[in-house]
């Protein structure tokens, strides 16, 4: 039977996230490894920049990303939806507001993930196309550490939703209700059309499109 057949399956899954998909890729990888207990598994978290290298240079053989980038020949499986909010500290007055104009942006002290992240290069994008710029006083290299520095009262920034506990307060954050947010972006799984694919990787893009298929069922 299928199962029995898998569990003969040997070889590694080098699959590579960018720092959101933290929060979420354990589950799919559970069923995985489950489903294919002979495939060793790899995941390594970075920034998109890095992700993108990793790509470029043949370390991993999967990646799961908001941007992919032009520049490489890929394949892509859309997969979850990623909004991205505003956030401030849990006793923020905006928090109170039903809405907070795009404009109440400008100006206000700003902290933002580092250089090289596809979550500050999403927020770029989008508060220019808002026609609005902040005052950014600080970037953090992790979403934690951006989490803790905007519970801190330090500024407001932009996350993935996905990064916040269900209940934001209970770590000392809200989400704001500004308008224009979230900015609406989805990870989508990626691998090199120009490269033959690992059969470990195969199975874990057929594991990827049975989990879609039912959660849109
Ligand atoms: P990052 O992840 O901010 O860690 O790069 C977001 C993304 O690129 O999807």
């Amino acid at each position: 039977d299928l199962h029995a057949l898998q569990g003969l399956e040997r070889g590694l899954l080098r699959i590579a996230g960018v720092t959101t998909t933290e929060y979420f890729i354990a589950h799919w990888l559970q069923r995985f490894a489950q489903r294919h207990p002979g495939i060793e598994v790899d995941l390594s978290v970075d920034n998109r920049d890095r992700i993108i290298q990793r790509l470029q240079d043949e370390r991993c053989d999967l990646a799961v990303m908001m941007m992919p980038p032009p520049t490489l020949d890929l394949e892509t499986l859309d997969c979850l939806d990623n909004p991205l909010v505003v956030i401030g500290p849990r006793h923020h007055p905006w928090a109170q507001r039903r809405k907070v104009p795009a404009k109440a942006l400008n100006g206000v002290p700003w902290l933002a993930r580092e250089p090289g992240s596809g979550t500050r290069l999403a927020t770029e994008q989008h508060l220019q196309a808002l026609g609005v710029q902040p005052q950014e006083r600080m970037t953090l290299g992790s979403n934690e550490a951006l989490k803790h520095a905007v519970a801190a009262g330090m500024g407001l920034a932009v996350l993935s939703r996905h990064a916040l506990n269900r209940d934001p307060a209970l770590e000392g954050l809200a989400v704001l209700p500004v308008a224009g947010f979230p900015v609406r972006r989805q990870w989508k799984l990626v691998w090199r059309r120009d490269r033959r694919l690992a059969l470990p990787a195969q199975a874990f893009i057929d594991e990827a499109r049975q989990i879609l298929g039912e959660l849109s069922a």
